[in-house]
């Protein structure tokens, strides 16, 4: 594998489960696969689960894990082509690329929406720019249009709690005070619409998501009608996509609490897990009610990112 963005890059999401089950079962059996081989994790943005899991499922691998946090650990680096480089960055990603990958086999990259330029985030412009420069497999880690290691993170728990082969899986929009990009809603719509699952997704109308990550999910903007007969409940906020009004993308359009997840939603699903990738906000996108509930996967979901992430690199280890 030489890049990680998509589900399809992973290819069969059965093989991939079962390769999932396998990792989990004996996570160290493959210690000798990264044995003298580096992983390097650039991180442009804040993380916990991410960073952690990373390292983690590298280190389970045998690997050397480093991490470069940008703009603290080195200099300020510049991401746009052919700009005046008189400010306050002071070298561009065209050097350090190639200069990164001179140190590794592997390379992560954490680089959020700027959710200023519609069309430079939905090119995935930074991102590109090391799978073109660096001659490395590269993993988003986050990117800014897509969220694949949470998203596979998302299928693998899925897969564990699911008492039906086709389960109803719902994905709410929920308020937030900050405007936050669409990586994680866009690869949780792929990836459950890839693994053949009843995908419905609920929101304000203005947020729709891209219909490239959404196409085979039915959109019901009634939350309550979404929710009935859910099996699995999945909150998280974006910010609006800017599909029918691209003027608006990267604006908050609405703070309408009343689509705070709680108990009043819970009680028309199926007994339904609830599931956010984290960070959450208590009592702004699920009440403490719902997130404190036996129903609530939070934490299996975010342990299930160093299965996530270890599945990927050795998939990459095995292509070196
Ligand atoms: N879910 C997730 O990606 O968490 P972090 O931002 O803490 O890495």
């Amino acid at each position: 594998m030489k890049q990680f963005l998509y589900a399809k890059d992973i290819g069969d999401l059965d093989a991939a489960l079962k390769e999932a089950r396998q990792v989990k079962a004996d996570r160290y059996a493959w210690k000798s696969l990264g044995t003298n081989k580096t992983a390097l994790l650039v991180f442009f943005n804040s993380s916990l689960r991410t960073r952690l899991s990373s390292q983690k499922a590298a280190q389970n691998l045998g690997m050397n894990a480093i991490v470069l946090n940008v703009g603290q650990d080195s200099w300020k680096l510049e991401t746009e082509l052919g700009v005046v480089m008189d400010g306050d960055k002071s070298e561009h990603l065209r050097e350090a690329i190639p200069v990164m990958s001179s140190y590794c086999d592997i390379i992560g990259v954490r680089s959020f929406a700027g959710l200023t330029d519609r069309a430079a985030d939905y090119a995935e412009t930074v991102l590109n720019q090391f799978i073109e420069y660096s001659g490395r497999p590269v993993i988003s880690l986050e990117s800014a249009t897509v969220h694949p290691c949470q998203a596979f993170a998302d299928l693998i728990t899925i897969d564990e709690y699911k008492k039906k082969a086709r389960p109803k899986v719902v994905l709410s929009w929920a308020p937030h005070p900050r405007a936050l990009p669409q990586a994680v809603p866009n690869s949780f719509a792929e990836w459950m619409v890839a693994a053949g699952y009843e995908v419905v997704i609920t929101h304000p109308e203005g947020y729709e998501l891209d219909p490239h990550f959404t196409a085979g999910a039915r959109i019901e903007y009634d939350q309550m009608k979404a929710f009935e007969g859910a099996d699995f409940i999945y909150a998280k906020n974006w910010s609006c996509p800017g599909v029918s009004n691209p003027g608006q993308y990267g604006q908050i359009l609405i703070r309408d609490g009343s689509w705070t997840v709680g108990a009043r939603q819970m009680a028309v699903t199926e007994n339904a897990y609830f599931m956010h990738c984290l960070p959450v906000r208590r009592n702004v996108i699920v009440t403490d009610e719902v997130i404190d509930s036996p129903q609530s996967l939070v934490i299996p979901e975010a342990a299930n990112r160093e299965i996530s992430a270890q599945v990927v690199m050795k998939r990459m280890l095995e292509s070196l």
